[in-house]
């Protein structure tokens, strides 16, 4: 174990601790939220039986793994059960179709069809207030849904982290897919990690009842088998003595110093379903791939975008310094390989989102969706997937920046350090 001379004293653990346990419980969303997801959720699943004759309309992400904050959007994912099934509706078409109907429900605003997105869906407003994506088809959003479900059922300082890490990386203006920072999914896979390093939580994904192999239950063709029943997990796995002890104060603190200085960037991936680290040398995920994009897809990146905020330019603050000056982030992330103002600027061969190594003029090159392997976290069953995609040289840059910062202000005095650590970024 490395030696780190900034970990706080068990007293500031303890203030930070306190802390957390208030606000998670000013994060939790309250009762009157929560039926009126359910009245959108019956809303919803009578629309959707009306245009396609038998459907289910099940909730998934924080609405389903019990990890919403107060306000949180709402995911959903349309089943259908009729003979005109799912062979017969693809998702463009549901898309379309769904959107085409909401469209003329005074009920719902801002209704957006995103049909060549990695995953076709459509958002919307619903005038109660709630922010909702429907998706469809998608049985790997409800597994993975399942799986984070059962982790945080497991001990209950995973929902406290998660809550906190949700609620710091939205505040710090790290939490949108869409201009290059993480999704919510990819923070709550970056805590599972760093808590089985810890011993606070095993592999479910590797426990089988009897010793055997790992069972194969494929579904999209991914396994996606992972140990569910977690009441009897005292009889497979125990946390260890460390594990054990830790409080929320202490794993908030490792979970931010682990990203901030032990996390290799440049050759690592993170991997909950393997339990630790994998090599991107492993997962085959060094070069960066681009892809032809078509017109459809490009008018729904630009859509998109223009529906989330604009691309945040700054540099990470002034605290935000690395926390021990031999562990500087790698040269992908300097800033000092870019221009000190402006996105890092791609190496040659690196296009970036909506470029080509063509020597055409713009408006003339093929436009191009790119696969980034910057920040490696393999999704839990969709082994190919690599949830940190979004992330560029720049906003990579940011994201260890704020992990920087926030590991440097929770090993100060633990008084008031939460709210500190959560201020909004500009
Ligand atoms: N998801 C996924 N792959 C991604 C991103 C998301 O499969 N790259 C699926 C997961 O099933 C995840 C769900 O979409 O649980 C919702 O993702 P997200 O909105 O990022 O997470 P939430 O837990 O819903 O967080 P928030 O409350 O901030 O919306
Ligand atoms: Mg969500």
């Amino acid at each position: 174990k490395k030696y780190d001379p900034y970990r706080p004293s068990f007293h500031t653990f303890e203030q930070i601790s306190r802390d957390a346990e208030r606000l998670c419980q000013e994060l939790h969303p309250k009762a009157e939220e929560e039926t009126r997801k359910i009245a959108l959720l019956q809303k919803l699943s009578d629309i959707a039986t009306e245009v396609f004759g038998e459907a289910e309309v099940l909730p998934f992400g924080s609405s389903g793994n019990g990890l919403a904050l107060a306000n949180a959007d709402m995911d959903v994912c349309v089943f259908l059960n009729s003979e005109e099934g799912a062979d017969e509706v693809s998702p463009v078409e549901f898309v379309e179709r769904i959107g085409n109907r909401l469209e003329q429900d005074p009920d719902f605003e801002n209704i957006l069809q995103l049909k060549r997105a990695r995953v076709p869906i459509v958002k919307l407003n619903h005038i109660n207030g709630i922010a909702c994506d429907i998706g469809y088809q998608n049985d790997l959003a409800i597994w993975n849904t399942r799986l984070l479900r059962a982790y945080c059922k497991i001990d209950s300082r995973v929902r406290d982290i998660v809550v906190i890490v949700k609620h710091w990386a939205k505040r710090r203006k790290i939490n949108n897919p869409y201009t290059g920072s993480l999704s919510s999914y990819a923070y709550v896979l970056l805590v599972i990690h760093v808590l089985q390093r810890r011993g606070v939580l095993p592999n479910l994904q590797s426990i089988v009842p009897g010793d055997g192999d790992i069972p194969i239950w494929d579904c999209q063709g991914f396994n996606r088998y992972f140990f569910e029943d977690v009441a009897n997990l005292g009889r497979y796995w125990q946390p260890t003595p460390e594990g054990l002890q830790q409080s929320v104060g202490e794993l908030l603190y490792e979970f931010f110093r682990y990203y901030a200085s032990d996390f290799k960037y440049t050759t690592h991936a993170v991997s909950i379903r393997s339990g630790g680290l994998l090599t991107k040398e492993e997962k085959e995920w060094t070069k960066d791939h681009t892809q032809p994009q078509n017109q459809q897809q490009r008018q729904d990146q630009q859509q998109e975008k223009q529906q989330t905020q604009p691309k945040d330019k700054s540099q990470p603050s002034e605290d935000s310094q690395p926390l021990d000056p031999l562990q500087q982030p790698e040269a992908e992330a300097s800033p000092t390989e870019g221009e000190p103002d402006a996105p890092v600027s791609p190496k040659e061969g690196e296009a970036s989102d909506q470029q080509t190594a063509s020597s055409a003029p713009p408006e003339n090159r093929p436009p191009v969706v790119k696969n980034r392997y910057l920040f490696c976290i393999e999704d839990p069953f969709e082994l190919n997937h690599n949830v940190g995609r979004p992330v560029d040289r720049f906003s990579l840059f940011t994201i260890r920046g704020e992990f920087m910062r926030a590991a440097k202000i929770l090993s100060r005095n633990g008084d008031g350090a939460l709210g500190r650590l959560c201020v909004e970024r500009e």
